[in-house]
């Protein structure tokens, strides 16, 4: 999903000689991704790739989500040194702060605590590909090159191209499909997961996809940098915004049996802010693109829609 808004929005920006996202390389595999960089010879690189999953993924295979994301950061970010890869921006994952970390969450606080024990394994490795970047700047930022490999941090990205499977999604992917698949087949109640009361920060693809072109253009710390859109809501007022989307004529209940997690999770992007990026879609623009683009896929119920093409095109109306 953020690859390929990455790339449409390096288009999309007039940016030219852009390498198409690869899908046949295997990143884990170190000797494939030097005949990578030797074929493309890129000058910039954003590093989106690396498995990533909800709370059941992270519980069912915390050693696979881990040995992905060491492989993929240590091969791609010393394969990039070795090519003469001068910016590269990683993407880690707000996960990475501490559990009881102060909200919104500074760049200050990482390793300031203990994680959440629930993804705790994806974490680590994220904070290895953070250091990593860090010691390369460290080691090698003074030198010719100048090295500056960047780590931003994102809020929880959505649109098209997410993951709509419900045993995988994240919040967004899964209500929409649950109310989508509610209306077409007439259920009059859709369950959420929890009280609905806690509060969670979104940002959408496209906008990411800005905000990671202007990082590279205009980022010059070796720090790592926070990627929200600088508010959130209530899990509950999410639902009946999508609700509202999708146009789902039933009734949401609220299944309190079913943890809540930590009550707010926001980051601190003054440090973006500062670089005068701002978002250029609302929540509810950017949740009116996600559906209609997942409408536009035409799978059928019932289906696991597991990872659908993001190459599929989309449309967005402003
Ligand atoms: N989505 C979010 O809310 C969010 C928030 C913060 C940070 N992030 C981070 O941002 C990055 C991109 O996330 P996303 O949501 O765009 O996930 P995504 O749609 O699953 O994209 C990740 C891509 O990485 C590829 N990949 C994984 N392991 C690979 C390997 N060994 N070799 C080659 N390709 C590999 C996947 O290929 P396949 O499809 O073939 O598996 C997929 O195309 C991830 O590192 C994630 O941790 C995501």
């Amino acid at each position: 999903m953020i690859g390929e808004a990455i790339h449409e929005g390096l288009l999309r920006n007039g940016f030219s000689n852009v390498i198409e996202p690869n899908h046949s390389v295997d990143l884990t595999n170190r000797k494939e991704v030097t005949e990578l960089f030797n074929a493309m010879n890129p000058k910039y690189v954003f590093m989106s790739g690396g498995e990533s999953g909800g709370i059941s993924a992270n519980q069912l295979f915390p050693a696979r989500l881990m040995l992905d994301n060491l492989l993929v950061a240590t091969n791609v970010i010393s394969t990039a040194y070795e090519a003469g890869v001068t910016k590269l921006l990683y993407l880690a994952s707000s996960c990475i702060y501490p559990k009881n970390c102060h909200q919104p969450m500074n760049e200050d606080a990482i390793l300031t605590g203990s994680l959440e024990p629930t993804n705790e394994a994806y974490a680590v490795a994220k904070i290895a590909g953070l250091k990593l970047c860090q010691a390369y700047n460290q080691q090698f930022g003074n030198d010719g090159a100048s090295t500056k490999y960047i780590t931003c941090i994102p809020a929880n990205v959505f649109g098209p191209g997410d993951d709509f499977d419900l045993e995988e999604s994240h919040v967004i992917p899964s209500l929409i499909r649950k109310m989508h698949e509610a209306k077409i087949l007439g259920s009059d109640e859709v369950e959420i997961w929890g009280s609905g009361t806690p509060r969670r920060e979104f940002i959408f693809s496209k906008d990411l996809a800005d905000a990671c072109i202007a990082i590279m253009e205009d980022y010059e710390d070796t720090q790592p940098i926070n990627v929200g859109v600088g508010s959130d809501l209530s899990i509950g007022d999410l639902a009946r915004l999508i609700q509202k989307v999708v146009e789902y004529p039933g009734k949401l209940t609220f299944n309190t049996n079913r943890p809540d997690g930590i009550p707010a999770k926001m980051l601190d992007s003054n440090k973006l802010i500062d670089l005068g990026w701002r978002p250029n879609y609302s929540l509810l623009q950017a949740l009116q693109a996600t559906y209609r683009w997942y409408a536009s896929i035409g799978q059928s119920i019932n289906k696991p829609y597991g990872k659908v093409n993001p190459s599929i095109p989309y449309e967005l109306g402003r």
